[in-house]
């Protein structure tokens, strides 16, 4: 099929993003996937009275999900509107559909992932989420293609780009929490309910696919030590600055002999580490591969325009795959590789 069309689940900060790109950068996803022409047929929203960018028409736009999931026409299916249940059920059902599904939501893959990809499989589709990780920064990818044939054992990341902005502008502005909070909310970085951002939750589903991914191995939720940032007060910041100290959410995923370990917690970096330097919605994500030894991966970690180009590199990866009439995810191909490291053991 080389006419593409494509239901977009959710018009909010990534939604824009994703039909900005689509429209900005046209010419370049034609040529570089063979497609004729790549459109946005229809768009699931809460709101039918909301302003939306120009190029989305009222008859694009609808309150009725199998306007969507149930249209033949539709190739694929980007889903960005998050929460867990309704995107869940959304996502089954366009996968059922045999759509091609692109999503950004870590909450529901942290939890859902491995039953969604196997739903995927049954139904010959694709189902791809780099956006769910570290927003712009195609950290997925580099794990599972670019660094594939080396055995990872460490990562370390700034993975939360809300707490990340928060904590620069409590330490280098010294602004308090709750206007760093709000800045973070207005800039579209913080979830629609900032909890799982302050909490730490939103870094820990993103180190647990992380993990899954560059240890090819199952690592549940419920497996991670957390602590997050609600707790941090300016003395804080101010007492490690004075020791030479800079205060980050970090997360930690390892992997030993003993098995594998993932933590998020507020940790004091000395000032001349690397990820001290890694500021406002920025995200950085450390490496270690036993071959490669040290990498580092950085960028916008957040944010409606960075966010939106992994999101539409994976529905140019969904189109190729279209075009070459096979499917098979790469996160797939990884969970087959333990499956195959674990008869071997
Ligand atoms: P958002 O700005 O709150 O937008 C959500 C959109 O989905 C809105 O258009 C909303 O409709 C629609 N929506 C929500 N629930 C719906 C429902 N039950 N039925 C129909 N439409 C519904 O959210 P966002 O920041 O774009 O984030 C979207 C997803 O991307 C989330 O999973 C988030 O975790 C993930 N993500 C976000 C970022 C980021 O920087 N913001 C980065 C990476 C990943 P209305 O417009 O009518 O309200
Ligand atoms: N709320 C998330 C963050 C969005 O601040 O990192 C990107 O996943």
């Amino acid at each position: 099929k080389n006419n593409i069309e494509i239901g977009l689940l959710g018009l909010g900060t990534v939604g824009n993003g994703i039909i900005h790109i689509l429209n900005h950068h046209k010419k370049e996803l034609m040529a570089k996937t063979g497609a004729a022409d790549i459109t946005v047929r229809k768009v699931l929203v809460r709101d039918l009275e909301k302003q939306r960018d120009g190029n989305v028409t009222k008859e694009m736009v609808t309150t009725k999900a199998e306007e969507v999931l149930d249209d033949p026409n539709i190739d694929l299916v980007i889903e960005v509107m998050g929460g867990i249940e309704e995107a869940k059920q959304y996502i089954e059902k366009a996968l059922r559909n045999e759509k091609h599904v692109v999503s950004a939501n870590k909450d529901l893959i942290a939890l859902h992932g491995d039953e969604l990809l196997a739903l995927a499989e049954e139904n010959n589709a694709e189902f791809l989420y780099e956006a769910s990780v570290a927003g712009g920064i195609p950290i997925l990818r580099s794990l599972t293609e670019g660094l594939a044939s080396d055995r990872i054992t460490k990562m370390i990341g700034i993975v939360n780009g809300t707490t990340n902005y928060m904590l620069t502008k409590m330490t280098k502005e010294e602004l308090s929490y709750d206007e760093a909070l709000q800045q973070a909310k207005d800039l579209g970085f913080a979830e629609s309910d900032p909890t799982a951002d302050l909490e730490g939750l939103d870094a820990a589903r993103k180190m647990v696919i992380l993990a899954r991914l560059g240890f090819s191995a199952s690592v549940q939720l419920d497996e991670v030590y957390l602590k997050g940032m609600t707790e941090v007060t300016a003395e804080d910041i101010d007492f490690g600055q004075q020791l030479g100290y800079t205060l980050k959410l970090i997360g930690l995923a390892s992997r030993s002999d003993e098995g594998i370990e993932v933590s998020v917690e507020p940790v004091f970096i000395p000032e001349d580490h690397p990820l001290a330097s890694v500021n406002d919605e920025y995200n950085a994500v450390y490496v270690y591969g036993e071959a490669v030894g040290e990498t580092m991966f950085y960028g916008p970690g957040a944010g409606s325009l960075p966010t939106a180009t992994a999101v539409v590199s994976d529905v140019m990866g969904v189109i190729r795959q279209i075009r070459l009439g096979t499917a098979a995810t790469q996160v797939n191909a990884a969970d087959k590789e333990d499956t195959v490291l674990k008869k071997e053991e």
